[in-house]
């Protein structure tokens, strides 16, 4: 989840408490998860910790003053407020607390703070009593009924010696609920399957044909869902990769045991939300083709001979057997090729009626299978202005060269776009535009 906040920039404000100290593993945990990190300091929180142990931790130059024309000619008070996607006051001050619920602008974190527009939270960090002390609790009501978002206290012993709620949350509680900050509604009230992975196909019962997919851009793509609102099942071959928090894992090994699990999980998300509020991707590379038979012993080298013949058979192609349901939730497909990419995946569209594709190519090397990068270019079917030069009939829209973490997103945010475009707010089941692919390619 920590991913969300990969390129989010944290406005850190820092005060005058004993936990400023705490600030510094703070920022750590906030970069490590790809952030980046302005400080602000207020004259308090500079008796506490040095800026320069913030400012070698954060990257960047610490600001302390509000009624400095050399600082104002730099990242002035307004561009630092402007530049924020969220502001956190951590450890807030009982003082600090009082003059944000006030309004008050006599320093650079208070003035920043006013002025800024994205999102904001607060870390509380006291004595017990400053924190149960019935001013405290009111500024915090104002804070609050203002949108702010108050992260803690903890509470347990404290460096005073008294035992009671007031202490800072720990640096990675606090780093989490930053990445909470950035979760998108997008797939609120929507149920996504994703299937992930390889398939193994049984040749006998110690080899199998397989490929190289890691299932890292599946798992990606379920958790940016789950980041989104939505209810995910992922249905994963072969994989050695975590579950993404949130998501429901079913782990399957051939391509026959993913359709069942694909088909179990349509028919029950289905059954509960209708069609219209499922969402199918189909991101496992399945094989296309499997042994004709299983060898029941392990099938010995011939004395004789030097080849061997397998019969394979073809295997049930899952993604169009989910797109043809009368009962059709809104389908996404992949494609992975090596050769005209875009001409495959626009052949794939229209012939296996999805409502999205991904495609990429897999012959560059550094993006695709196993790597932790991934370039798509994405098509569906859009007979209006969105239809691209390129391909006619086709909305089209490219990701550049990211980490899958990203590239999931983005794709989330094209997903939430196709769904939202559809009269009724989803395009699953729109004969027209499915058809209006299939006609003009
Ligand atoms: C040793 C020491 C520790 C302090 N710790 C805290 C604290 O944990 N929380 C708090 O609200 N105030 C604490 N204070 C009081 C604040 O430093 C004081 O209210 C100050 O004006 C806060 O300024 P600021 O909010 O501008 O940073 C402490 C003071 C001292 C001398």
């Amino acid at each position: 989840m920590l991913a969300r906040l990969t390129n989010k920039h944290i406005l850190l404000g820092v005060t005058g408490g004993i936990a400023a100290y705490k600030s510094a593993e703070l920022i750590r945990r906030l970069r490590d998860a790809g952030a980046e990190v302005q400080v602000i300091m207020t004259p308090a929180a500079r008796e506490f910790i040095t800026p320069l142990t913030l400012q070698a931790l954060s990257g960047n130059p610490v600001h302390t003053e509000l009624l400095d024309p050399e600082a104002e000619a730099g990242m002035g008070h307004i561009e630092l407020a402007r530049w924020a996607d969220l502001f956190l006051v951590a450890p807030a001050s009982a003082d600090a607390l009082a003059r944000l619920a006030g309004g008050i602008a006599d320093d650079l974190l208070t003035t920043c703070w006013l002025a800024a527009s994205g999102k904001k939270a607060v870390a509380p960090a006291m004595n017990q009593q400053m924190w149960a002390d019935r001013a405290t609790a009111s500024n915090i009501e104002t804070l609050l009924a203002r949108g702010v978002a108050v992260f803690g206290p903890g509470s347990g012993s404290q460096a005073c010696g008294d035992i009671g709620a007031g202490r800072l949350l720990e640096a990675v509680e606090l780093a989490a609920l930053c990445a909470d900050q950035f979760e998108s509604r997008q797939l609120t009230g929507r149920h996504v399957i994703i299937t992930a992975g390889p398939t193994r196909e049984a040749l006998d019962p110690v080899r199998y044909l397989s490929n190289h997919s890691s299932g890292k851009m599946g798992f990606a793509l379920a958790e940016a869902c789950a980041e989104a609102g939505a209810r995910v099942t992922l249905i994963a071959g072969p994989v050695h990769l975590a579950t993404p928090p949130r998501v429901q894992r079913v782990d399957v090994v051939s391509a026959c045991d993913m359709l069942g699990a694909s088909e179990t999980a349509v028919n029950d998300a289905v059954a509960s939300l209708g069609a219209a509020r499922v969402v199918f991707i189909a991101t496992a590379a399945v094989a296309d083709y499997r042994p004709a038979q299983v060898a029941g012993q392990k099938i010995k080298k011939g004395l004789k001979d030097d080849t061997l013949d397998i019969t394979l058979i073809k295997n049930p192609d899952i993604v169009a057997t989910i797109a043809a349901r009368a009962d059709k939730p809104f389908v996404m497909g992949f494609a992975a090729e090596t050769q005209q990419v875009e001409g495959y995946a626009c052949d794939k569209l229209s012939r296996k009626r999805l409502d999205l594709i991904a495609c990429n190519d897999v012959s560059r090397g550094d993006i695709g299978f196993q790597s932790d990068d991934n370039a798509m270019v994405v098509f569906w079917p859009d007979a209006g202005q969105g239809s691209s030069a390129a391909a006619p009939g086709l909305g089209r829209a490219e990701l550049a060269k990211a980490p899958k973490t990203q590239i999931a997103r983005a794709l989330v945010g094209l997903l939430a776009e196709r769904l939202a475009a559809a009269p009724g707010g989803t395009v699953a089941g729109d004969a027209s535009l499915t058809r209006h692919a299939d006609e003009t390619l």
